[in-house]
């Protein structure tokens, strides 16, 4: 998987060969540089893709090396450094003392945080060494290798190891970035310091960002974007990965598709403040790079201490964004999601959110279990309002005992009736959160996040809890605990409704506040550890107000994640589609809601809003009560498909056929298309949605990932076709369809 040769020069190259792909890294004059990311290549040496023509008159050059065309302005550069040449956006920037002025032999002089990272030594180990810190991939030591370079600033005591995991089934480098201050008695601040960095030497059609955009109730719309000269950055303040964008981009040309072309993802396995940058400078050289936002970032680093970036995981496709994201969902299902419900079938659930709000008791729930259980569905899940004296959303967040008002027959006593029926049990926390109208508050008020002298903003009614703090860890640990241990609890929804404002801690010093973010994620990542240690058996579902923190992080603690809490099964349409660029859809939790929708009041058929939502971790979020029973017989075939289809959806290929942003052909409405293909591709699952139907409109879709020669059986009429045909000429659907009308295919192969 690694292989290093010597350059001409003597400088060790790294070509790192990770599944069907290519990664080069050049020594060249002390200096980490990029050769190559792409699909597999042969050569070793790539070092003429550097050379280009003479600059030396407008660019700098480093004093040690010759003259001629290098300089730090226009070289691609592993982990760019600030301050040398290289003008562009820098991976790192760090202020400290040179050695020169530590020593005293020069008066201290003021300037700017001149940064370097130069070559020293190196280590190829087999496997991936755990670094504690971050959520990161994990696998076994056969499966992937990890070539550390050992990299220093000559004029201070920062140490830059750079890690490169190469995984061996998977066109995939996983990068993170150890910074040491080796001083035995100087601090060093940093003030950037990503994940990874990536430049693009060869300068391709036009380049173009594939991104994740939204806000809350829209979450992860794909949009695309040639790249112009200068920077564009996708990235959050928020606190928390947030609704607005996704920590990923991709990086295709314009020639790029679904199935053919470059693409390169950038994913970050990190779920606070982050910035995700693409830089094209004047001569369309290409930098991608993704790390912490380095707004209001200074983390103050002590003599002996080391910071350990999250860690960004480098997809790369020569056969379009399908392929990376196919890997991105076989990569993070396998080797991100951890624990018994990793790769586990879910348990198809309703939610009572949806069908009550905060309006219910104990015999209420109890009704929709006994529906639930006649109609094939799993698990009951209480969602918010069962503690404190939480009727609305003004109060109670932090008192997590049971509101025996709401629930009087006592938490176990439910908990037992609901398992009766012979379905689990799931519970709501919004840990995290502290409201002002509270018994924690009046305890506690020190333990929400604030700043000395400044009033405090109020989103939701309720402030954020200071989980910096060891001391309001330890309560949520304990409460959290108490409630998951007094009966038997199979499921928690963990789910964070604001973001982060006036961000202070009482307990850290005014000289560390930029490293308040980082710490709260940290802060975050401790008690998830805790919690999931502690109940192994419960599956976590991530939540915020939807999907505002579906990042790859939250994945490692919780396999699903909520997708958003716009149920509309047209708007989903584009959320799950966009969503799927990077998660798998075991991670993408939906629920068929109720018709009108309660967000958009949009009339959608039963069946479609299963069919659309049959493409995710597949539940219920309606008063099951109130259903004909032409609508329970239709939950009891959805809960029936779920189960049918659950290995080609959740362990198959996805293909996505038709975008919703796509101008289909121009002979149609609008509609979207996808379909899933099992491991061994004797199973296919196809699924079409017409979103705005049009007069007389011509449908075909070319399906995708079918063995050419072979024979499909169409599984409701019987009708056979083979592989090549339904890939090269299409499906024909045509028909006069109804706005939201949708068709499922299964097709098995004969
Ligand atoms: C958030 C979640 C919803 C629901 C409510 C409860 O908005 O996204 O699913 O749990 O909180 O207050």
């Amino acid at each position: 998987m690694i292989k290093t040769i010597l350059s001409a020069a003597g400088e060790p190259i790294f070509h790192l060969t990770a599944g069907d792909a290519s990664y080069v890294i050049s020594i060249f004059h002390g200096f980490p540089l990029h050769l190559y990311a792409g699909p597999a290549i042969d050569d070793d040496d790539v070092e003429y893709l550097l050379v280009r023509v003479g600059h030396d008159s407008v660019v700098p050059r480093p004093a040690h090396t010759p003259e001629g065309w290098f300089s730090c302005d226009i070289a691609p550069f592993e982990y760019p450094a600030y301050g040398s040449g290289d003008f562009r956006p820098s991976a790192v920037m760090a202020k400290m003392l040179t050695n020169a002025q530590a020593d005293g032999s020069v008066p201290v002089t003021g300037g700017a945080p001149t940064t370097a990272v130069m070559y020293e030594s190196h280590e190829i180990l087999a496997g991936k060494p755990v670094l504690d810190t971050c959520p990161a991939i994990h696998a076994a030591d056969d499966e992937c290798e990890t070539l550390v370079l050992h990299c220093a600033d000559p004029a201070t005591a920062l140490k830059y190891d750079l890690y490169y995991t190469v995984m061996r089934d998977y066109p995939a480098v996983c990068r993170r970035t150890v910074i040491r201050n080796t001083s035995a008695d100087i601090s060093a601040t940093l003030l950037r310091a990503y994940s990874a960095s990536l430049d693009f030497t060869t300068v391709d059609p036009q380049a173009e960002l594939v991104h994740l955009w939204g806000t809350w109730g829209r979450e992860r719309h794909m949009e695309r974007t040639p790249l112009l000269h200068g920077s564009m950055s996708v990235n959050s303040r928020r606190g928390a990965s947030s609704h607005y964008h996704n920590p990923f981009a991709a990086l295709v040309t314009s020639e790029t598709t679904e199935e053919s072309g470059m693409a390169v993802g950038m994913s970050l396995i990190y779920s606070g403040n982050f910035d995700i940058t693409a830089d094209v400078d004047a001569f369309g050289l290409t930098r991608l790079m993704a790390g912490i936002s380095p707004d209001g970032f200074e983390w103050r680093l002590d003599p002996g201490a080391e910071f350990v970036t999250p860690e960004a995981v480098i997809v790369l496709s020569g056969e379009g964004l399908g392929k990376m994201s196919r890997v991105y969902h076989k990569l993070y299902r396998k080797h991100l999601c951890r624990g018994e419900w990793a790769d586990r079938e879910r348990p198809i659930l309703v939610n009572n959110w949806e069908a009550t709000y905060f309006n219910f008791d104990d015999e209420k729930l109890v009704a929709i279990a006994e529906d639930a259980a006649k109609c094939g569905i799993e698990m009951l899940v209480m969602d918010d309002g069962w503690f404190g004296i939480r009727n609305d959303d003004r109060s109670s967040l932090g008192d997590w005992f049971v509101n025996e008002d709401k629930i009087r027959c006592g938490l176990g006593k439910l908990v037992e009736k609901v398992n009766a029926l012979g379905l689990k049990f799931g519970i709501w926390f919004e840990p995290e959160m502290i409201s002002p109208v509270s018994k924690l508050y009046e305890a506690h008020p020190e333990w929400a996040l604030q700043t000395t002298g400044r009033p405090m903003s109020i989103s939701r009614s309720q402030y954020v809890l200071d989980m910096t703090r060891e001391d309001v860890r330890d309560y949520l640990f304990e409460t959290i605990s108490g409630v998951l241990s007094s009966a038997n609890i199979e499921y928690v929804k963990w789910d964070f409704n604001r973001n982060l404002t006036e961000a202070g801690s009482a307990l850290l010093p005014a000289e560390r506040g930029g490293e308040i973010f980082h710490r709260y994620v940290l802060g975050l990542y401790d008690l998830l550890e805790r919690l999931t240690s502690a109940f192994p058996h419960i599956l976590l579902e991530g939540c915020s107000s939807g999907g505002g923190r579906f990042d790859p992080a939250m994945l490692y603690y919780s396999p699903q994640f909520w997708t958003s809490d716009d149920t509309d099964a047209m708007e989903r349409l584009d959320i799950q589609l966009g969503t799927s660029f990077v998660y798998p859809a075991s991670s993408m939790s939906c629920h068929v809601s109720a018709s009108p929708n309660h967000q958009t009041g949009r009339v959608t058929s039963f069946t479609t809003r299963g069919n659309v939502a049959m493409a995710g971790a597949f539940g219920y979020e309606l008063d099951l009560t109130k259903l004909s029973d032409e609508e329970k017989d239709l939950i009891r075939k959805q809960t029936a498909d779920y189960h049918r289809y659950y290995d080609i959806i959740n362990r198959g290929d996805l293909y996505r056929l038709v975008l919703p942003t796509d101008n289909y052909n121009g002979k149609t409405g609008k509609c979207a298309s996808w379909m899933y293909v099992s491991e061994d591709r004797s199973e296919a699952l196809f699924t079409f949605v017409v979103i705005r139907t049009s007069v007389h409109p011509v449908y075909f879709v070319k399906l995708c990932g079918l063995e050419p020669k072979a024979v499909y059986v169409d599984q409701a009429t019987g009708k056979e076709y083979y592989g090549s045909t339904l890939m090269n000429a299409g499906l024909n659907l045509t028909k006069n369809y109804r706005d939201g009308d949708s068709v499922v295919v299964h097709l098995v192969r004969k």
